[in-house]
């Protein structure tokens, strides 16, 4: 694609939280790039560049690109990466940053990736494959396996980590017969339960190569210690100390470079950003999951670090071999941690219109947005409102400025945990 060799880019993010907030930010700096738009974007990209097009509307996204004269668009969030949206784009000719469908089936096919690492000897929990409840009931005797996972999409609410075998068989039940997640849950997988630290691994990839980010490690869970309930992400920080460069290269051979030779072999190669998440268990890392795209908020911990344009890479990843190319990514001799703040009763129901002040930024503190509007004031639209990233040369100097900032900005109804990154 000529798209490569071009300065003078347009570039269409396509994402509407802080991870889009994050890539928009990184991508307006780049030397390539003449002009950055974001859709549906929020209240923290300025108004020329935001554009109200829908994430999962893609004809809209598709028309826009087109009106725009966009070079190349970058898509944040898995649903339309699912649903083809890069396969659509590059039908009008536009170049986009992201895999096609059949590739994105590692995100969107939890069964289809399980059954792969088996094909290719990539390290994960031990599984079985369910398509009804019966066999469920019987399975989860049998094996003692407890957690149990929708097979598609569920915007991160299809996984239960069950304690007791009747809680498995009572998650098991509400996808089967219940249908709480429909077709998404209508087969299911049943794992082996393990245990140890979480890293996600993010990696550009050009359908034969990887290029990883530094590792991070998010914090899933509402309330402080990880009680309360699962959310989008509360916190995050990077690069972690216990992933040094040796296990980082061992997740690359033993994990990452399998499933790019696996998905090339199979006549659809992997563009663009791979996510990995990772347990490591005292056997080694093993896979938990592919996302097919950024993690949230991964994202807006990890760019930060980098000193490298990151839309080289992005373009590196659009051609068969592109990354090569490229010079090893540069970082800059930083941590970052990030704290979300969230709306009271998040992610449960929750309040919003309220005015946020107290948002002034330096150079080694930043807000992304993700739940905000400007009508004209700046207000609060959502359950995860800013992400606070504070920078430093050790985490405590990062974690200071991360918390400072949270604390500093104010909005009705604010919560945010203070323990992230407190063991990094
Ligand atoms: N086999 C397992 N053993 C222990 N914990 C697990 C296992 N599988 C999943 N988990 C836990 O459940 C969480 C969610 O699982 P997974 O990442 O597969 O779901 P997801 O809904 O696709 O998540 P995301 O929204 O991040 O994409 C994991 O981060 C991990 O904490
Ligand atoms: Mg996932």
């Amino acid at each position: 694609m000529s798209v490569m060799k071009d300065t003078d880019l347009r570039v269409l993010t396509v994402d509407g939280g802080a991870r889009g907030h994050g890539l928009h930010c990184s991508i307006r700096k780049s030397p390539r790039v003449s002009r950055a738009f974001c859709t549906p974007g929020n209240g923290g990209i300025p108004d020329p560049d935001r554009r109200s097009v829908k994430d999962t509307d893609i004809d809209g996204i598709v028309r826009l690109a087109q009106d725009l004269q966009i070079d190349l668009v970058v898509v944040g969030p898995e649903a339309p990466l699912v649903a083809g949206i890069v396969n659509r784009l590059r039908a009008v000719g536009i170049a986009a940053f992201g895999p096609t469908a059949d590739a994105a089936v590692l995100e969107g096919s939890k069964i289809f990736t399980k059954a792969f690492c088996r094909r290719h000897k990539i390290p994960t929990a031990a599984f079985r494959i369910i398509r009804n409840f019966e066999q469920a009931e019987t399975a989860i005797k049998e094996s003692g396996f407890l957690v149990v996972k929708a097979d598609g999409l569920c915007a991160g609410k299809g996984v239960t980590v069950a304690k007791t075998e009747a809680g498995a068989i009572e998650a098991a039940r509400a996808l089967l017969v219940d249908n709480i997640h429909g077709p998404a849950g209508s087969s299911i997988l049943i794992e082996e339960c393990l245990t140890g630290r979480e890293c996600s691994i993010m990696a550009f990839c050009d359908g034969h190569n990887a290029v990883l980010l530094p590792p991070a490690r998010d914090f899933k869970r509402a309330e402080e210690g990880d009680r309360g309930p699962n959310t989008g992400g509360m916190g995050c920080y990077a690069p972690l100390p216990d992933v040094d460069d040796a296990l980082l290269a061992r997740i690359k051979d033993e994990i990452i470079m399998p499933t790019l030779r696996g998905m090339a072999e199979a006549g659809t190669p992997y563009h663009g950003l791979l996510y990995a998440g990772i347990m490591l268990t005292k056997q080694g890392p093993m896979l938990i999951e592919y996302n097919a795209r950024f993690g949230d908020p991964e994202t807006q911990t990890v760019l930060p670090l980098i000193e490298s344009d990151i839309v080289e890479y992005m373009l590196g990843t659009l051609e068969l071999s592109g990354l090569t190319k490229l010079p090893p990514l540069k970082l800059k001799p930083l941590v970052a941690v990030c704290t979300v703040l969230a709306s009271n009763g998040y992610p449960g129901k929750y309040e919003t219109g309220f005015p946020i002040t107290g948002i002034e930024e330096t150079s080694s503190m930043k807000f992304f947005h993700a739940g905000t509007v400007r009508s004209p004031a700046l207000v609060t639209s959502g359950g995860r409102v800013l992400s606070c990233v504070g920078l430093g040369e050790n985490f405590s100097i990062a974690r200071e400025r991360s918390q400072r900032g949270a604390d500093f900005a104010t909005f009705s109804n604010k919560f945010y945990r203070s323990d992230i990154a407190a063991n990094a």
